[in-house]
Parts: structure tokens; C-alpha cells; sequence
């Protein structure tokens, strides 16, 4: 896959209207390439910049800031276990020991079958379930080895795809509303912001230009 599906180009042209300028759909636009493909090829940046008048390389420099955003292709389900300081104390070692035994790839690999990329994750927000696993984005709980081994089980089964849709699949609330305002009132108010800076500018110069001249004039005296 590669460029936008017709239903995802109108969904991207729908985001792009939602901002004054166009770059700024740039973020939500790379999410919208990643719920259709998973990850953000490198098509999908062209097109992206095309759209949002960049180059590909800046998709790519703002892509890669992102941890929830891929510029190299993942598993179905993103499965990030944390090591940060709670879940160290929670057992997250052994976990991530476990997980990449039970997987059959070491962190930051994906299974053969596309299904599964495992990652060492950051502290995820909830430390007090310990160690804390998400998938996909989405808590699954402070996991024992045992309850890995169902999760995964689960998934590969698909009992839990009501749950977790594939990677990139955002939350079910889309933005549908936004910045619409007119481009040509953000233009005429970008000019009255440039005109008051001018002014006060201005202001100041002849504010220090008078004192000067006071100044001398009191040497002068
Ligand atoms: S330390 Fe693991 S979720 Fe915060």
C-alpha cells in the first residue's frame, strides 16, 4: 500500500481544510497514512508533502520526532512493555525476558508473521499497575507471564480486536471540527498583528531617540 486510498485522500483534503495552513494538518495527516498502512512509507510522505506544500524530508524530520509515529514498518499490534522505574520494581525485566522469549524476537523486532513488534517502552503513564504493557496504544494492565502468554494468544485469535484495532488506529473520536476560520480573516489579522508590532516598534525608538536627545540636552546645560 502505498499512497492514499480514495476514501483516506478525502479524509486527508477534509483535514488539510480544517487549518489555515496547510502544514499544520501535517501531524494528523502521517496518523491518517498510519491507520491506513500501519507505518508511513515513504509514498505516503510524498504524498503528505505534496499536500501540505513541504518537502518530503521534513515529513520524515517531523515523523521521526514522534514515538507513536513509524517511518519503519511494524506489527499488526505494537506491543510496548515498560521498564521505566515502577515497573523495574514491578518486574518488568522479567517480563520483557519472557515476552521476547514467548515472541521469538528481541525488543524492537517484529515476528516473522507481521504480527507482533515488540518494544521497551518509557514509563506509559500507569505506574500502578505494574509492569504496565500497552498495545497498540492501549493499556492491557500490569501483565504476569502467564497473562501475556493469553494475551497473545488473544490477539492472534482475534478476540480482542474490538478492543485493539491494528497499528495506527487512533481512538474512535475523530476530529470533525476545528480551525475553520476564513483564510483571508487569518490574513487580514495576521497584518493587523505585523502593523501593531510595526507600531510599537516604532514607539520605542522614538521613545529612546527622545531620551537621547534629552540626555545631551542636559549635558549641554
Ligand atoms: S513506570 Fe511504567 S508506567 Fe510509569
Amino acid at each position: 500500500m502505498s499512497r492514499f486510498t480514495p476514501e483516506m485522500a478525502a479524509r486527508a483534503a477534509e483535514l488539510v481544510s480544517l487549518y489555515p495552513e496547510p502544514r499544520s494538518a501535517l501531524v494528523p495527516l502521517c496518523h491518517l497514512a498510519q491507520e491506513q498502512d500501519g507505518w508511513l512509507t515513504p509514498e505516503a510522505m510524498e504524498e503528505i508533502a505534496e499536500l501540505v506544500g513541504v518537502t518530503p524530508a521534513e515529513v520524515r524530520g517531523t515523523a521521526s520526532f514522534y514515538d507513536m509515529l513509524h517511518t519503519e514498518p511494524v506489527g499488526r499490534y505494537l506491543v510496548s512493555v515498560c521498564t521505566n522505574i515502577a515497573c523495574l520494581l514491578g518486574g518488568a525485566e522479567a517480563l520483557l525476558e519472557h515476552a521476547e522469549r514467548r515472541l521469538g524476537v528481541r525488543a524492537g523486532g517484529t515476528t516473522a508473521d507481521g504480527m507482533f513488534t515488540l518494544e521497551d517502552a518509557e514509563c506509559l503513564a500507569d505506574c500502578d499497575r505494574t509492569p504496565c504493557v500497552t498495545v497498540n496504544h492501549r493499556y492491557v494492565g500490569g501483565l504476569s507471564a502467564e497473562a501475556f502468554d493469553q494475551l497473545v494468544d488473544d490477539l492472534r485469535a482475534g478476540r480482542r480486536d474490538d478492543e485493539i484495532p491494528p497499528h495506527g488506529t487512533l481512538v474512535r473520536v475523530r476530529r470533525s471540527g476545528g480551525l475553520r476560520v476564513p483564510r483571508d480573516q487569518v490574513a487580514s489579522e495576521r497584518q493587523a498583528m505585523a502593523a501593531a508590532t510595526a507600531a510599537r516598534a516604532e514607539a520605542a525608538k522614538a521613545a529612546a531617540e527622545a531620551q537621547g536627545a534629552e540626555g545631551a540636552q542636559g549635558k549641554g546645560a
